[in-house]
């Protein structure tokens, strides 16, 4: 049995079977849609979401499976104080599948190695969120054409961001792939992410403060959010939650195939002016997060289509 608890838990050519896997689901949806019939994925969510639960619903639905869960941890018996390793014993009683997101780092490892079914990490505190790195993938792939050979910017808040360090981890597995890390001194990307993955792996990479610096060089720009639930301080957030907001005249300086990612929600770092630009494509990046997660559970559940 196997779970997904990092994007390293597959190799280079198991993520170019599941991106191809999900080209098919998109090209060819209706192949898919009795694939689970009778399957159950259960969401458990400890913490707020809307598009990775959504998604991974539809995604279930699509397949056509069934899904149940909870939203919400203090709806759930965490409330009453159960522990994740007893919950995850229940609900491997209940579901074939589970998508687990939790504040606490190392929660879904715990609760696969309790469970009898395939756990899927959905975002463990600021540690990982390899499905959403699976959507990026994708868009970045079917998009540009290839996952080699890009110079990537990653933008705001690079300490607490997840997304930020579950993308870092399967891009350098790509040859010819370097990084501008754009942010201010106090949300920089952690020393475990810089040394242990970008300096051992030999990944060019330089540290700027300012985004229009760098826009020039650029072949995706991924913007984040600064992570507010993540702070010990509420005024630390106020002071940096506006460093950085990308505007149409920021863009100008930018290729003009350059693409635009965020794993979403935006609040105020990309002005809604930026929307309509062609480079544009975190909506899109939506869509492309359903196909991978049901490329996903297929290839976690071993159904062959
Ligand atoms: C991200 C997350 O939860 O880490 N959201 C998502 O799943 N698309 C990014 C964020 O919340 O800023």
């Amino acid at each position: 049995m196997r779970h997904l608890l990092s994007p390293l838990d597959f190799s280079v050519e198991e993520l170019d079977s599941l991106l191809d896997l999900a080209s098919d689901i998109e090209k060819n949806p209706d192949k898919y849609k009795h694939a689970c019939d009778g399957k159950k994925l259960a969401t458990l969510f400890y913490e707020p979401s809307t598009r990775t639960r959504l998604s991974f619903e539809s995604a279930m639905l699509s397949l056509g499976g069934n899904v149940l869960g909870f939203a919400d941890a203090g709806s759930s018996s965490a409330q009453k104080g159960e522990s994740v390793s007893d919950t995850i014993r229940i609900i491997s009683c209940y579901a074939d599948i589970c998508a687990m997101r939790h504040p606490k780092e190392g929660a879904p490892l715990v609760a696969a190695s309790h469970s009898s079914i395939p756990v899927i990490n959905a975002g463990d505190g600021g540690h990982q969120h390899p499905t959403q790195t699976l959507t990026d993938l994708m868009t970045i792939r079917s998009l540009k054409g290839r996952l080699d050979n890009l110079t990537i910017g990653l933008c705001g808040d690079l300490k607490f961001g997840r997304t930020v360090h579950s993308l870092i981890n399967a891009l350098v597995r790509y040859p010819n792939i370097s990084f501008v890390l754009i942010s201010p001194k106090e949300l920089r990307l952690p020393d475990y992410i810089r040394q242990d993955v970008l300096e051992a792996n030999n990944v060019p990479y330089k540290e700027v403060e300012e985004l229009e610096d760098s826009m020039t060089n650029l072949d995706i720009l991924y913007m984040t959010r600064v992570q507010r639930e993540r702070f010990f301080n509420e005024d630390e957030y106020v002071r940096l939650k506006d460093r950085y907001i990308l505007t149409p005249e920021k863009l100008e300086y930018a290729h003009k195939d350059m693409l635009i990612l965020h794993p979403l929600p935006r609040v105020n770092e990309i002005s809604v002016a930026v929307d309509n630009d062609p480079r544009a494509v975190y909506f899109k990046q939506v869509q492309y997060g359903v196909y991978v997660r049901m490329a996903l559970i297929l290839t976690l559940l071993n159904i062959n289509i």
